[in-house]
C-alpha cells in the first residue's frame, strides 16, 4: 500500500512544481498521491484572515491556530492512513539530512500520510505543534532544509517532498543511482562527473575515466569524493572516523603515487624549477617507482587511509647513511632514514599525519632500530614544527639534490628504544 502527502498552504501555486519531472509522472502513474490545500478555505470572515499580531509584541504577524485546528483536523481524518505525520517546516526545526528522508519515505512506503503545514509570516501558533503532538494518532516533527531564512515553508515542503518522493519504489528509473548514493559513496560527498567530448576548452577528461580499468576508476572516484568531502565538509569525514595506517600493499601502487604525486610538489621550494619537480616524480614516485621500493627489503612502507581512500604514507628505509654529512651526526645503528611522510594537503591538521609518523616510529622499533632520521627543507618552518612535535631533534645540516639545484636541508633524529 502506498501513503499519501497533503500541503497545506495559503499559496497553493507554489506547490505547482510537483505537477513536473519524476515526481508529477509519479503522481499522474499512481504511484504517490499528493493533494495541496488553500487553508483560506477554512476561514469564516469576509476577509478570510489567517494571522493576527504576536502576544508579547514585536515585529511581523503570526498564524492563528483556530484556522490551522480546522484545516488539520479534516486533512488528517481523510482515507485511512496507518501513521500520520505533521510535518512543521521552520528554520527552528530539526535538520533535513538523508536519513530523515529515508524515514520519511518508510513512512509513505507504508501506507502513512504525511502533511506538511506551511506557515507565512513569523510562523503559526505554537499552540498547534502542541496539540497535534499530543495527540495519540499523530506525530508532529518541525524541520529546517539548511541554515538560512526562508519566507515561508513552501519551498521546504518542496525540498522535502522531492527528497522524498524519489525514494520510494518506482519513481526514479534507475535504482542503481539511488544504490551508489547510500552504499556506494556512503557519507561523502559525490565524486566530479564527466561526459563526452573528451577534450572541452582545452580540459581533458581525467584518463583513468578512460582506461577501461574499473578497479582504478572506482579507486579514484573513491579518492576524489573524500578530496571533496575533507576541503568542503570536514565534519562528515569526522563522522565516519579517524585514519587506519597499515602496511602498502602492491594493489596500492596507483593510489600512493597519486599521492606522492599531489604531494611532493608542494614541499618544493617556490623557486624549483616545474620540468624538475615533474621529472622528479616521474624517477621517484611512479607506481613503477613504488613497486621497485615495495621488493626492497630494507624499506618499509605505511599508508594511511580515510573512508577508504589513501590520503598519504611513509616509506622507511634502512640502511647506513650514504650522506658523509648525515652519517657524521647520525652515529646511531641500526638506523633507518624516514624518506617520505606525504599528506594530502587537505588532510593536513586532522591527526593523519601523527599516526603515520607513530606508526613509522613502532615498525623501525620492532626492526630492532634504534633511531630514525631525516632531512627536511630548510624553508619548510610547517613540516619542521611538526617533526619537532613527533619526537625528533635537528641534529645538523645536509644538502639534498633535485634537478640541477642544491636544497639545504636540517637533519633530524629521533631516538628508539630498540624492541627485542
Ligand atoms: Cl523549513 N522554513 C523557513 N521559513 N525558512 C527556512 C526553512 C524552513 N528551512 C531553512 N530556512
Amino acid at each position: 500500500m502506498t501513503g499519501r502527502i497533503d500541503v497545506l498552504t495559503i499559496f497553493p501555486a507554489y506547490l505547482d512544481p510537483l505537477n513536473l519531472s519524476l515526481v508529477g509522472r509519479a503522481r499522474r502513474d499512481g504511484l504517490l498521491e499528493i493533494d495541496v490545500h488553500d487553508v483560506r478555505g477554512w476561514t469564516s470572515d469576509r476577509h478570510r484572515t489567517v494571522d493576527d499580531t504576536p502576544f508579547g509584541g514585536g515585529a511581523g504577524m503570526v498564524m492563528r491556530p483556530d484556522v490551522w485546528g480546522l484545516a488539520l483536523d479534516e486533512v488528517l481524518a481523510r482515507g485511512e492512513q496507518t501513521t500520520r505525520t505533521l510535518i512543521v517546516p521552520s528554520p527552528a526545526g530539526e535538520l533535513l539530512r538523508q536519513p530523515l528522508a529515508e524515514e520519511l519515505a518508510a513512512l509513505v512506503a507504508d501506507g502513512g500520510q504525511l502533511v506538511f503545514a506551511c506557515g507565512r509570516y513569523e510562523g503559526i501558533d505554537a499552540r498547534v505543534a502542541a496539540y497535534y503532538d499530543a495527540r495519540e494518532d499523530v506525530s508532529v516533527r518541525e524541520v529546517s532544509i539548511g541554515d538560512y531564512v526562508l519566507n515561508g515553508g513552501e519551498v521546504a515542503a518542496l525540498v522535502i517532498i522531492e527528497a522524498v518522493a524519489r525514494l520510494l519504489p518506482g519513481v526514479i528509473g534507475n535504482p542503481e543511482s539511488l544504490v551508489e548514493e547510500s552504499h556506494g559513496v556512503a557519507g561523502l560527498l559525490e565524486y566530479p562527473v564527466y561526459t563526452k567530448p573528451p577534450v572541452w576548452r582545452d580540459l581533458d577528461v581525467p584518463p583513468v575515466l578512460r582506461s577501461g580499468d574499473h578497479g582504478r576508476v572506482s579507486d579514484w572516484r573513491r579518492a576524489r569524493a573524500v578530496e571533496r568531502t575533507a576541503r568542503r565538509r570536514p565534519d562528515l569525514l569526522a563522522a565516519l572516523g579517524g585514519a587506519k595506517v597499515r602496511p602498502v600493499r602492491p594493489a596500492d601502487v596507483h593510489d600512493v603515487a597519486d599521492v606522492a604525486a599531489r604531494t611532493f610538489p608542494l614541499a618544493c621550494p617556490p623557486g624549483m624549477p616545474a620540468a624538475d619537480v615533474v621529472a622528479f616524480v616521474t624517477e621517484h614516485l611512479s607506481p613503477t617507482a613504488v613497486r621497485r621500493y615495495l621488493r626492497d627489503r630494507r624499506r618499509v612502507l605505511l599508508l594511511a587511509e580515510v573512508a577508504g581512500a589513501v590520503v598519504g604514507y611513509t616509506m622507511l628505509v634502512q640502511e647506513k647513511p650514504r650522506d658523509a654529512d648525515v652519517a657524521s651526526v647520525v652515529v646511531a645503528r641500526p638506523t633507518a632514514e624516514l624518506s617520505k611522510c606525504y599528506v594530502l594537503p587537505e588532510h593536513h591538521g586532522s591527526g593523519v599525519a601523527g599516526e603515520l609518523i607513530a606508526a613509522s616510529l613502532r615498525a623501525a622499533e620492532a626492526r630492532g632500530l634504534v633511531s630514525l632520521w631525516l632531512g627536511v627543507n630548510q624553508h619548510n618552518a610547517r613540516a619542521q614544527r611538526f617533526y619537532s612535535r613527533s619526537g625528533f631533534v635537528r641534529v645538523g645540516t645536509r644538502r639534498f639534490r633535485v634537478g640541477d639545484r642544491w636544497e639545504d636541508d636540517y637533519v633530524m633524529e629521533h631516538p628508539l628504544r630498540a624492541i627485542g
